[in-house]
């Protein structure tokens, strides 16, 4: 990231190693907090140096039931360099009892055996910018309302069948087969988690899109199904990186 000029990308979409013991192929996932923390200072900066001062940094982070502390402490590191704009939720799982009564699970997650800890269904997207103000396209997202009376109700919806999906996001992982073939990573996030992001931020808007943890690709699909010009990313690891590459063809 070093060698990118300042003020040069318009949108960050990345999900860093969570230094929760995960068996990456080359990265080593295990430092003590503190120094972690450092490091995401340190890599954060070059996000904030190449970032516009009207560009977005979606920043995915999850916890584990040990660490229900890293996502905050991740934020609190970072907030001398940007603004936290906007926290969305990212749920894996969700379900949902109807009025009448029928219960319905959607997702997946991986279940845990605890007595004190619930399984864990969501990850946090933390939306930062450099100043709190950059405009967002919230209806690129848009859901229809679910009372129509309130497209009449309120000026605000200048009569259209549109409103704000607001910051929960439900976005499951797509079933596999084979998870070495399909989706041969430990952490990843899916396409659409990312193509939300650029979404979200408006896909006018961005010429420049950069992912300094790459993984297989997944924020690189997204932006090539957006249509943006181009794309950055960086992986220490040549398998994944190969990966990626294959994926975006
Ligand atoms: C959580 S994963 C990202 C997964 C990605 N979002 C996806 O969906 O495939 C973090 C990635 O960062 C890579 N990584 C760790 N340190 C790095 C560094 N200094 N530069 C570039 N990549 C690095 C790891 O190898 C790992 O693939």
């Amino acid at each position: 990231m070093a060698e990118l000029a300042d003020a040069s990308i318009d949108l960050v979409v990345t999900s860093p190693p969570y230094n929760l013991r995960i068996e990456y192929g080359k990265y080593s996932d295990r430092q003590d907090r503190q120094s972690y923390l450092k490091w995401c200072q340190k890599w954060a900066a070059q996000v904030r140096r190449v970032l516009k001062s009207s560009g977005s940094f979606f920043l995915n982070i999850g916890s584990a039931p040990s660490s229900p502390m890293l996502p905050h402490e991740m934020v609190l590191e970072l907030r001398d360099t940007f603004v936290l704009q906007n926290v969305i939720h990212w749920i894996k799982s969700i379900t949902i009892e109807d009025r009448e009564g029928d219960v319905r699970s959607y997702g997946h997650f991986k279940p845990i055996s605890s007595k004190r800890f619930l399984n864990d269904c969501h990850e946090y997207i933390f939306h930062f910018t450099k100043t709190g103000r950059v405009e967002i396209d919230r209806l690129a997202l848009g859901v229809p309302y679910q009372d129509k009376s309130n497209i009449s109700r309120w000026r605000h919806t200048r009569g259209s069948d549109l409103r704000c999906r607001g910051n929960t996001w439900f976005i499951p992982y797509e079933t596999i087969q084979s998870r070495v073939k399909e989706r041969p990573h430990p952490a990843t996030f899916p396409v659409q988690l990312a193509e939300w992001c650029v979404k979200l931020h408006g896909v006018s808007r961005v010429q420049t899109m950069l992912d300094p943890f790459l993984g297989i690709g997944n924020s690189a699909i997204a932006a090539q199904r957006c249509g943006v010009k181009k794309f950055i990313g960086f992986e220490i690891d040549e398998t994944y990186l190969a990966e990626a590459k294959r994926r975006i063809g």
